[in-house]
């Protein structure tokens, strides 16, 4: 899933908030690994719970519903998950009215085998069925296994107002489309999110003007492929809608553009863009207002056409520069990141220097970079044959992330010497003393904390640097 500003970064981190907690409501845990949208989601998911009565807890000994929102992407996500669930068992064995549920892609891969493979899991809900939990804790109150897998081709949950998890009141999510119709070869998540849909921009307008209300300063719009966003005014983008209907009309260009108007002091942000789909009209809404942050999320997977072409991404090498070109031609100082897999089926050495110099030659800010996981299902698994040794995939992985760590350390660098204007998020993580945020670029900028606090624009001169972070002070 190509979805996610945060996804390694946070994965394995437990979604914790701390609401009112009334005596005698039931209690639910909430953790969720994987890309954004899965954190997303799980925030329409505590939503859906409030209603009903649950109240959040961050302990999940504590809890009366334990709920582990998956990722299916890779293997090894899988196996945390097994793991976890296995630290879940030790609890449910003292307390027997402990409801463990799976949702997400993990859920729906394996739907009810979930139920028989791990006997404590009483709960399998995939990611178009959240509505439908209130029943399905019912159902196991009553003494049965729950499960509902059904994917939708209209479900986005546009009436759903979230309840923020574990954030810091500055940056949220808001899902724009949900599913992938792209079906690249080694991409489990068409099977596990279904078919693309995209939501009524009205209802992304008003959450993200909700959020600003409630001090809200950055919203970043997720979605699997957000360049194919298009709102035909029925939800289901390749409809044939009426005239009237195609008046209402927007694409992922008009729809940034609604949002950036909600406030000039909301930041923009959006993940994940397709190259194959990213067009020059995206590029100039973003070079034209100020609050759309001057990043892309780009993934090119390889440097190399034929593997490309095996994968199904619908670009050539050659397409693909033109289109990191074109950003650097119209957005000068974008910060640009990307996803590489090592070891995708039958690369060649050679291939794989294509990917080495593509990078060198792209400069990127930040990758994203996985050996290939051959996931069940896919197009990959049933044409192609699994056959770069593993020890290939880590060995071309290493240089893939020692490469990307030069890089990214020189990018930073160039930070230097420059004022940053920066959105404060909180307190540093290394000095109680020192505050940090981020430039439009999405870099991290670290200063003394002076009198200023989360949610201020301050512009900070650059003056030293890590790898990763500039560190100033506010001029
Ligand atoms: N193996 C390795 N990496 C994968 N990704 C998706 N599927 C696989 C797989 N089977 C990566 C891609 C995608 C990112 C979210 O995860 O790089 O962009
Ligand atoms: Fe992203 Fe391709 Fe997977 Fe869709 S199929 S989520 S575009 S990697």
């Amino acid at each position: 899933m190509e979805n996610k500003l945060i996804d390694e970064a946070r994965q394995g981190d437990a979604l914790v908030v701390t609401g009112t907690q009334k005596p005698g409501s039931r209690k639910m845990y909430i953790e969720s690994y994987g890309c954004a949208m899965n954190f997303s989601d799980s925030e329409i998911v505590a939503s859906v719970l409030t209603d009903k009565g649950f109240v959040t807890t961050s302990d999940y000994k504590e809890a009366d519903l334990i709920l582990i929102n998956t990722c299916a992407i890779r293997d090894n996500a899988e196996q945390k998950v097994r793991n976890r669930l296995k630290e879940y068992n030790i609890e449910k064995r003292k307390k027997p009215s402990l409801m463990i549920g799976v949702m997400g892609c993990m859920a729906e891969r394996l739907k009810e085998k979930f139920l028989e493979e791990e006997k404590i899991v009483d709960i399998v809900v995939g990611p178009d069925s959240y509505r439908s939990l209130p029943s399905l804790i019912e159902t196991v109150e009553g003494g049965q296994k729950a499960v509902n897998v059904l994917l939708s081709r209209d479900e986005t949950y546009a009436d759903i107002n979230p309840v923020r998890l574990g954030g810091n009141g500055i940056s949220a999510f808001i899902s724009i489309t949900r599913g992938c119709d792209n079906m690249c070869s080694f991409c489990v998540v068409p099977f596990t999110r279904g078919r693309e849909r995209s939501r009524d921009p009205e209802s992304i307008v008003s959450e993200a003007r909700l959020l600003f209300d409630q001090g809200y300063r950055e919203v970043t719009l997720l979605g699997q492929n957000v360049d194919s966003y298009q709102w035909t005014g029925g939800g289901l983008k390749k409809d044939n809608p009426s005239p009237d209907v195609l008046a209402q009309a927007t694409t992922f260009a008009q729809l940034l553009e609604k949002v950036a108007l909600v406030n000039p002091l909301l930041r923009i942000r959006f993940s994940t863009s397709h190259p194959k789909d990213m067009n020059d009209e995206v590029l100039y809404t973003m070079a034209r207002y100020e609050n759309i942050c001057d990043y892309i999320h780009l993934p090119v997977q390889s440097g190399n056409t034929r593997l490309l072409e095996m994968m199904n991404r619908g670009y050539t090498r050659e397409w693909y520069m033109e289109r990191i070109n074109a950003i650097r031609r119209i957005i000068p100082h974008c910060g640009i990141s990307t996803d590489i897999i090592t070891g995708f089926c039958s690369e060649t050495d050679e291939e794989h220097k294509d990917t080495i110099s593509l990078m060198e030659w792209a400069q990127y800010d930040f990758s994203y970079m996985f050996a290939y996981s051959e996931r069940p299902k896919t197009l990959a698994e049933r044409k192609y044959k699994d056959d770069v040794p593993e020890e290939t995939k880590k060995q071309r992985l290493y240089e893939v992330v020692a490469l990307q760590q030069k890089l990214s350390g020189a990018r930073t660098k160039l930070g230097l010497g420059k004022v940053h204007r920066v959105l404060v998020e909180g307190i540093s993580k290394k000095s109680d003393e020192m505050l940090s945020g981020r430039n439009s670029q999405n870099t991290v900028v670290v200063f003394p904390k002076g009198e200023f606090k989360k949610g201020d624009y301050v512009n900070v001169l650059a003056e030293r640097c890590t790898v990763a972070t500039l560190i100033g002070s506010v001029v």
